[in-house]
């Protein structure tokens, strides 16, 4: 059996075409303005651009991916990493929080922060809030759903989606609104075909069973440019049109958000429920908060690497995150970030999934235990 980290299949809507002139707003049950980009970052890098004035400095977890610092490298912004709890909480010092600085909170794995209290923070002490809900979709069920509080928020749909790319800009600031208007106008395109050919892939090995994909992706990493390279590192690189891809504007027309977040939860608590006795895991989300539309199940164990090595050469599509992407940080000032990059296994829910490989997932993982 083979089992992908992410979404492969294309069963969630009506399947008709779409032109540019209907593309919809890709949450309408969001309340703030929205536009679509190629990916996050580049939503996150048009976004700052939106703010009336830019931050000198932004706060950022240093339990983070090394893409999601290029759009502040890009601007010129100077990073102040923070480190993170024992549910992914920012660990906040107040003495190097200063009056206009930003604050840039990760929704991790699609469980959501707790940001009332960051929230008033960021107000009392000036500081603009950004959301990164780039792991996550909001949940049309909620009354708050993840991205509606920042200044702006950001999501990164092909983790969570079987498209190739889409990144989506949520702003909620009144006063920023009207400066989306002049942010260009999304232009379809053909889909990449490189990416195309390995979607097309990736979905008939999950319906043959065969060949594990996984293992032929991890033999070639390092020899061959990643996907990573091949199509996002470059997009901040000039500041042309933002494209988004034919099939990502017609999956999102007819994406069935409330489906999906309701089968990601119900796969989460079923394969935690499994899983609940197995001494060498731990579960840092027992329970998942209001509005959470889960990326993955994460689970500690002690050596996440040859966990992760083990289950995907068995076509298990697990991860640990951020790995390789980690940033350039040191140990003893970010000892729980350390802590998280080297125990933490994201195990695969997403919506294609059905008991049958959950189970397949557990028992796998206990063998390997
Ligand atoms: C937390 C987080 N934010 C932002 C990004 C950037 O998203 P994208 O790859 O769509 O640019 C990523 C990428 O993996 C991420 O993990």
């Amino acid at each position: 059996m083979l089992i992908p980290g992410v979404p492969v299949l294309r069963g969630w809507g009506k399947g008709e075409s779409i032109r540019q002139d209907t593309l919809p707003q890709p949450f309408p049950f969001l309340s703030g303005n929205q536009a679509i980009f190629t990916c996050g970052r580049e939503a996150l890098y048009f976004g700052l651009r939106l703010l009336e004035k830019l931050p000198e400095t932004a706060h950022i977890p240093g339990y983070c991916c090394r893409s999601v610092l290029t759009p502040f490298k890009k601007l010129g912004i100077k990073i102040k990493f923070y480190d993170v709890g024992k549910h992914l909480e920012p660990i906040i010092n107040k003495n190097v929080l200063k009056e206009g600085d930003l604050f840039f909170i990760i929704h991790y794995f699609g469980i959501p922060q707790p940001l009332s209290s960051i929230k008033l923070l960021c107000d009392q002490l000036g500081l603009i809030l950004i959301e990164d809900c780039a792991h996550a979709l909001p949940d049309p069920e909620t009354r708050r759903p993840m991205g509606c509080t920042g200044v702006f928020s950001i999501y990164s749909l092909r983790k969570q989606l079987p498209v190739p790319d889409g990144g989506i800009l949520v702003v909620n600031k009144t006063a920023l609104k009207s400066r989306l208007q002049v942010t260009p106008k999304i232009k379809l395109r053909n889909t990449s075909k490189k990416k195309s050919l390995v979607m097309f892939f990736d979905k008939a090995a999950f319906w043959a069973g065969w060949p594990n994909t996984l293992k032929i992706k991890d033999a070639l990493r390092g020899k061959v440019a990643s996907t990573e390279q091949v199509f996002y590192s470059k997009i901040l690189n000039n500041d042309s049109i933002p494209e988004i891809s034919y099939t990502t504007a017609k999956t999102l027309a007819h994406i069935n958000f409330k489906k999906i977040a309701k089968i990601r939860r119900e796969n989460y608590y079923w394969l935690a429920n499994k899983l609940n006795d197995i001494p060498q895991i731990s579960f840092p989300f027992p329970k998942l908060p209001d509005g959470a539309v889960p990326q993955g199940l994460p689970i500690l164990v002690e050596d996440a690497r040859n966990v992760c090595t083990a289950m995907r050469g068995k076509g298990i599509g697990v991860d640990q995150w951020p790995a390789n992407e980690f940033p350039d940080i040191e140990k003893k000032n970010f000892p729980r970030a350390y802590y998280w990059n080297n125990h933490l296994l994201l195990l695969p829910i997403h919506q294609d999934l059905s008991l049958r490989h959950l189970e397949y997932c557990a028992k796998v993982l206990v063998g390997i235990l």
